[in-house]
């Protein structure tokens, strides 16, 4: 296996900036800026910069994307509901990988993987419409057997195994069973041609868990690494997450 790499998701750098200027996004003064971020992201090592861009547009702005598509060195992960206007857009965008996730306005994050097995027949198109375009597919899902079927069925290229419910386990007893799930759904994914990712609440404590999963080609984190970068800068703090994932022996 080689190494792990790292997707970092910047999301919330841009909930900052929106937290003070969302009703003046024009105004001189507006930071922090996630192009900036980005950059630092790539030079600390990250292979691969992560952005969400919601219906609600909550956090990241279309601007942002066009920015991040035009000066991101690595490779651009657009996470995106499947809905028509974004789909749209990710086509004029060209990032070079979509993830879906599913989406609800009341959720604070992604709160589940998408349940391709529901609504799967309407995902074909979209993959295939992606494949055109040259953009790789993801699908977040739950590592549960079904889902990790229904996205070798629907010609995904990756699965990125929802990594929440290990991340959020209360007792040893919920950590392991989860472990175990993840670890099935990674090896049936991994037999089955597609590439593994993971994410969802991994952190600087939890990725000794998560180390544990066979398989895993990338990670997407967010949250705590760009907490820590309030306290350590966020250079330091990707290559402290970095440093946690060497040596992986999948
Ligand atoms: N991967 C996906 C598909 C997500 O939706 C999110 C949350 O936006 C993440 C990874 C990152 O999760 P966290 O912020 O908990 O590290």
């Amino acid at each position: 296996m080689g190494t792990l790499r790292l997707g970092v998701n910047i999301d919330h750098v841009a909930t900052l900036r929106q937290a003070r200027y969302a009703t003046m996004p024009d105004s001189k003064n507006v930071e922090p800026g996630p192009i900036a971020a980005a950059s630092l992201c790539e030079r600390a090592g990250a292979s691969g910069i992560t952005a969400h861009l919601r219906s609600d547009r909550r956090h990241m702005q279309d601007r942002d994307l066009k920015r991040l598509r035009a000066n991101i060195m690595t490779k651009l992960n657009l996470e995106l509901g499947h809905t028509p206007e974004l789909v749209d857009f990710a086509l004029r965008l060209q990032p070079d990988e979509i993830c879906l996730v599913p989406e609800k306005r009341a959720e604070i994050t992604t709160e589940g993987g998408i349940d391709l097995v529901r609504q799967g027949r309407g995902l074909g198109s979209t993959v295939q419409r992606m494949h055109l375009a040259g953009i790789r597919v993801s699908m977040f899902i739950d590592p549960a057997a079904e889902q990790v079927n229904a996205a070798a069925e629907l010609e995904a290229d990756i699965v990125e195994l929802h990594t929440g419910a290990l991340a959020n386990a209360f007792t040893e007893k919920v950590e392991r069973q989860e472990l175990d799930r993840l670890r099935d759904a990674a090896m049936r994914a991994a037999n089955l041609g597609l590439q593994v990712n993971a994410g969802h609440g991994i952190n600087y404590r939890n990725i000794s868990l998560i180390r544990q999963i066979p398989s895993l080609a990338e990670l997407n984190i967010g949250h705590s690494i760009i907490a820590r970068a309030l306290l350590v800068g966020i250079e330091t703090a990707v290559r402290e997450m970095l440093a946690l994932m060497q040596d992986y022996r999948g």
